[in-house]
């Protein structure tokens, strides 16, 4: 199994060294992220509502160990949901952050101190951003040693911007329950399978017990009266969202599918042309190198295309 090497190698600032000092951006790193600026980020969002889809975008970066980097990441922030809206794509985009991008990982001296309250100042920021562009901001979920830090910070969030989003992972053995505390009215959660390395006291190991465990959780959230965002490229997933939306008297429109910005583009038109509402997460910047990791990690047969890449590009 190459999942867990390569999801270690994620971690290494070493490895991270070597690979983003070479010049991949016409390898496959392009296939997952359109681009390094906002106006590249703003151009591919512009395509694919073109196509019909919705977007939400991710300005690359995590585990800053830096305040004035944090700083800088809610300034990208700021300034893409600027854009976006003069751009006039407010409508059907909304943008991702991750909590360790804006200072969630910076020394926390007392419980819930230092990064966790720099985190929650730094959201609140593109919240309101995202609110006078129009739009939402949904919190990525990180590994699990997060979550409890990521959830406090949504409900405190939510007290003045209670349109923002969650995301919960299935493999996680806690999230079937979490699913139950969020599938309130007015509450956005993407469900998605999770993409960290997760020890077995916490977490589902074997790809069938995740598997059962998100079809659990699907139950619980189509069920409910949330809004569901149901993350995932899995086929059988989708056929069983379905099912279950319409098992549920789910319309078209109450709840959403969500992939990744290069995989299964065409099953996400199918799904648009369908009706369905169907939103790409774009990552941009320069910051890809954790990202992309994960995304080999999850499809190791592209590992052989990147090797070729990274040689091609020397
Ligand atoms: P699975 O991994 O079983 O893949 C199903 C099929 O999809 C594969 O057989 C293949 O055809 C295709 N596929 C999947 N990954 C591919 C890849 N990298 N390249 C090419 N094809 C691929 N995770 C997390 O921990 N926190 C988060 O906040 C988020 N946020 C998030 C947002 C959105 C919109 C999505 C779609 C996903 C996430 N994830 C995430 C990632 C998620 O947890 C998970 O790692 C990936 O979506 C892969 O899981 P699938 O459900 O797609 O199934």
């Amino acid at each position: 199994m190459l999942r867990q090497p390569l999801l270690m190698l994620a971690r290494s600032q070493q490895v991270k060294n070597l690979v983003t000092a070479m010049p991949v951006s016409s390898g496959i790193v392009h296939n997952y992220v359109p681009g390094e600026t906002t106006e590249e980020a703003v151009t591919a969002t512009a395509e694919l509502v073109e196509d019909g889809l919705t977007v939400t975008l991710d300005f690359l970066g995590e585990d800053t160990l830096d305040a004035e980097q944090a700083d800088a990441t809610v300034a990208a922030y700021v300034e893409l949901l600027q854009a976006l809206s003069a751009a006039g794509l407010t409508r059907r985009s909304e943008v991702s952050v991750k909590l360790s991008a804006v200072g969630q990982a910076l020394p926390d001296d007392a419980g819930f101190g230092g990064g966790h309250k720099i985190a929650l100042e730094n959201a609140r920021t593109i919240c309101r951003a995202a609110r006078n562009a129009g739009t939402t901001v949904t919190l990525d979920m990180e590994d699990h040693t997060t979550t409890d830090s990521t959830l406090a910070i949504l409900r405190e969030l939510r007290k003045d911007f209670p349109e923002t989003g969650a995301v919960l992972q299935a493999a996680l053995h806690r999230t079937e329950s979490d699913c139950r505390a969020l599938a309130y009215e007015g509450s956005r959660v993407r469900l998605c399978k999770g993409a960290y390395l997760e020890p077995e006291g916490v977490a589902f190991q074997d790809r069938i017990d995740i598997d059962k465990s998100y079809v659990r959780c699907l139950k619980v959230l189509l069920a409910g009266d949330g809004y569901p965002m149901i993350a995932t490229h899995d086929p059988r997933m989708v056929a069983i969202a379905a099912s279950l939306a319409s098992r549920f008297g789910r319309s078209k429109g109450s709840y959403e599918y969500q992939m990744l910005y290069g995989i299964r583009p065409t099953e996400q038109r199918r799904l648009a042309r369908a009706g369905e509402t169907v939103r790409v997460y774009i990552p941009y910047g320069t910051e890809w190198y954790g990202y992309l990791m994960r995304r080999l990690a999850e499809k190791p047969s592209n590992l052989s295309f990147f090797v070729k890449s990274l040689i091609s590009k020397k």
